[in-house]
């Protein structure tokens, strides 16, 4: 009788044990997103041709100054409308698709999500970020900045 009075009361254990487990950690939809990739976030399809246009004449002035559009951070490094003074580079960043953000201070780009560091021209400074940035094309006529791919 005792035993079964102990195996009777183990079984309601373990059905407060599951019940426990359904409702907390095993049950339902997660918001997980599965997997992670390991920094290895393949950069977003290239398009081609012209991507955006930006009027320098009112736009972009100041060094640090940016814009992002299609994708694309296109940041001014420099002083002087030449292309030299401009970079642009796909905005997400290859780790797990954050966007990053110029830093004017040290020069780099900086994803606030995991702090991975990328040169002006996309290399990975610093992971976990595996793969560069994509970099774009900057060309210049007149007062325009094209950006290309
Ligand atoms: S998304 Fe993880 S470092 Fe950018």
């Amino acid at each position: 009788m005792e035993r079964q009075e102990f195996l009777s009361k183990l079984g309601i254990g373990l059905v407060a044990v599951c019940t426990g487990c359904s409702l907390v950690s095993c049950g339902g939809k997660s918001s997980n997103p599965g997997p992670s990739t390991g920094g290895n976030t393949p950069p977003p399809a290239k398009g081609t041709g012209n991507l955006f246009n930006v009027d320098l004449s009112s736009q972009l002035p100041n060094i640090g100054d940016s814009t992002t559009q299609d994708g694309v951070i296109l940041v001014r490094i420099a002083d002087g409308n030449t292309a030299a003074a401009f970079t642009a580079v796909q905005v997400a960043c290859t780790h797990q698709g954050n966007s990053i953000g110029y830093n004017a201070g040290q020069g780099i780009f900086i994803c606030p999500a995991h702090g991975s560091e990328f040169s002006k021209t996309g290399a990975v400074v610093q992971g976990p970020a595996a793969l560069p940035l994509q970099k774009y094309t900057v060309t210049i006529s007149g007062s325009t900045l094209t950006v290309s791919a």
